[in-house]
């Protein structure tokens, strides 16, 4: 039987969506979702793993997973291409992450070095949750359960992926030929790697307000484009500007397209041109930020509208949830069968087991 193409990719639901997440992912998603090259595509809201640093507040987790199915959908996600699922309601996920767990070592997750970073950002050095610690394990367990041979991940999400491979050969290795080792996929453009704020920050986030997000109106668009960060050294319109570090330009890296000079900004041929300008001095802000305003609107405002015509039916968002992770549960659960089995502990399902304990015990107690 040929190897089936299997996507599985997910967000935690800890808020709305933001453009980052689009370009960086969900862009992505949909492109392989209609590019029909993939047997099968899994997109999953991890709320278990958002769990892992909110324990507390399962309040926000409860009120972002609508907000992020609204996302997903308004961004082109097709649940009758993609099964779309909630972590959550596939407890088969944390069965398999338990067992996971004995074939990973503290040391080896200690040096992961995306935890690393988020633990320093959360303040958790002395008092880490265990559940926050280990998540990369079930992360390992989530794209395993499914046999997913893609994952299409930013670049801080490598460390998990690698951390999955190890598993997948580890479990291997133990119990017999059993799970997928998957492969991660980067976004293919370099700016996409990772947006950085509206404020030149290195990272979107909410917590620093520098994120516009699917859900922004096209005010709200406009406002924080007029308002980004470019370079703070120039000044007059005649300086000579800095491309490196500018937002404008990194952004328009990520979203414009030979098109758009034609549409909006006729006199430039190029995006290398409006660049060379723009660091020979003559070019001013307002006129980049205008031109990418016109082009992020472009790509925004589909979304936007899809996203509000979804949200007049919000239990019908729900159903699609609901029937996405029966489905979802379907697949990994066939998945924990072979892997009860590989592993020797299908106890109830294993005739020769019954058998063979039998005969021996009945030795045993000369019977
Ligand atoms: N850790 C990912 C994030 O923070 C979300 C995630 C959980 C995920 N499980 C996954 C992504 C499995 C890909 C595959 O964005």
């Amino acid at each position: 039987m040929k190897k089936e193409k299997i996507i599985l990719t997910g967000d935690r639901p800890t808020g709305k969506l933001h453009i980052g997440h689009y370009v960086g992912s969900l862009r992505r998603r949909v492109e392989l979702q209609n590019s029909g090259a993939f047997d099968k595509i899994f997109v999953f809201e991890a709320d278990g793993q958002a769990l892992t640093d909110n324990a507390e507040n399962p309040d926000k987790i409860r009120q972002n997973v609508i907000e992020v199915a609204l996302d997903y959908l308004a961004a082109g996600l097709d649940p009758t291409k993609s099964t779309i699922f909630i972590q959550s309601m596939v407890p088969e996920l944390y069965e398999l992450a338990f067992y996971f767990m004995d074939l990973v070592t503290v040391s080896r997750l200690q040096r992961n070095p995306t935890v690393k970073t988020e633990i320093q950002l959360r303040n958790f050095e002395s008092s880490v949750p265990v559940g926050f610690f280990t998540y990369p394990i079930s992360q390992a367990a989530d794209i395993a359960a499914f046999k997913a041979t893609t994952v299409p991940v930013g670049e801080d999400q490598e460390p998990m992926i690698e951390q999955a491979r190890e598993l997948v050969r580890r479990f291997n290795h133990v119990y017999g030929e059993t799970l997928v080792e998957p492969e991660i996929l980067l976004p293919d453009n370099a700016a996409c790697l990772r947006l950085p704020g509206t404020d030149g920050k290195a990272k979107m986030s909410k917590s620093l307000g520098n994120c516009i997000y699917l859900s922004d109106s096209a005010d709200e668009l406009e406002k924080k484009v007029k308002s980004m960060y470019t370079d703070p050294g120039h000044l007059r319109v005649s300086d000579p500007g800095k491309i490196e570090g500018n937002t404008v330009f990194t952004y328009l890296d990520a979203f414009c397209r030979p098109e758009h000079f034609e549409r909006y900004l006729p006199e430039y041929p190029s995006l290398d041109e409006l660049k060379a300008h723009y660091q020979r001095g003559g070019l001013g802000d307002m006129k980049v930020k205008k031109f990418l305003a016109a082009v992020m609107q472009e790509e925004f405002t589909p979304i936007r509208e899809r996203r509000r015509e979804f949200a007049k039916d919000i239990p019908a968002v729900f159903e699609m949830l609901r029937k996405g992770s029966e489905q979802a549960r379907e697949v990994a659960a066939q998945t924990m069968a072979e892997v009860r089995a590989a592993m020797r502990i299908n106890y109830f399902d294993d005739q020769e087991l019954i058998a063979s304990q039998s005969k021996r015990i009945a030795e045993e107690y000369g019977l």
